[in-house]
């Protein structure tokens, strides 16, 4: 059985994180199991819906170390105990710490509401990122499932999948019409990886399907 730890920011939602925990226990993600949900708050929304679906919590609140390097050491800690295959960013929304990216070289997954390169970087989230996507002119939007390294946004691209933009969506109802395709695509990202089918060539993702 293959491990999952999942990594929330705060307020976090959880619904991608949902997704992939459901997606594990209906064996649609084949032999694998989200052994860990970690969130920056104990009450997070995010937190609840994991312990309802029997999933462990561990909560480190950056605000409560005295340094970024005290936060990065405590969060590695809390995940090296987690002994993950893989660790999925749903919904964090600060830079993963350098610490955790050379501990876990190609096994950090983030999710993106747009299309990478695009609307990406430091600040970049939720309906800004929807928001920047309308104010293009874009005809056409997405999501990027892409591994995570040292910077904002900027890893190799695993799978994108796109969405029309209409002349009358606003950035909430363009986050609601992509939110169902965020889940298919980390789901099916998450699925190619646990089954070994993912091999990055310099920035490049091959998927051997
Ligand atoms: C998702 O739309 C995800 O793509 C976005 O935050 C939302 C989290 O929703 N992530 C970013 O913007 C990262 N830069 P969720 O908590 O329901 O999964």
């Amino acid at each position: 059985m293959k491990r999952i730890a999942i990594l929330v920011s705060g307020p976090s939602r959880g619904s991608n994180m949902r997704a992939i925990i459901e997606a594990c226990q209906s064996g649609r993600i084949p032999d694998s199991a989200v052994v860990a949900v970690v969130g920056a708050r104990g009450d997070a929304p995010a937190l609840e819906t994991a312990r309802a679906l029997g999933v462990s919590t561990a909560v480190v609140n950056p605000r409560e170390f005295p340094d970024a390097d005290a936060y990065a050491h405590a969060l590695l800690w809390v995940l090296q105990r987690a002994q993950p295959d893989l660790i999925c960013l749903a919904g964090y929304m600060r830079l993963l710490p350098k610490p955790i990216v050379e501990a876990f070289p190609m096994q950090v997954m983030n999710i993106h509401p747009a299309l990478l390169p695009l609307f990406g970087g430091q600040g970049m989230y939720g309906l800004r990122v929807h928001q920047a996507a309308l104010d293009s002119g874009m005809k056409v939007t997405g999501c990027t499932v892409h591994f995570v390294d040292e910077r904002y946004d900027t890893g190799p691209i695993i799978l994108q999948r796109c969405a029309p933009i209409h002349d009358d969506y606003s950035p909430e109802t363009l986050a609601a019409r992509l939110l169902p395709i965020e889940h298919e695509t980390y789901i099916e990202a998450v699925r190619l990886f646990m089954q070994g089918k993912l091999r990055v060539e310099g920035n490049r993702v091959r998927v051997d399907e």
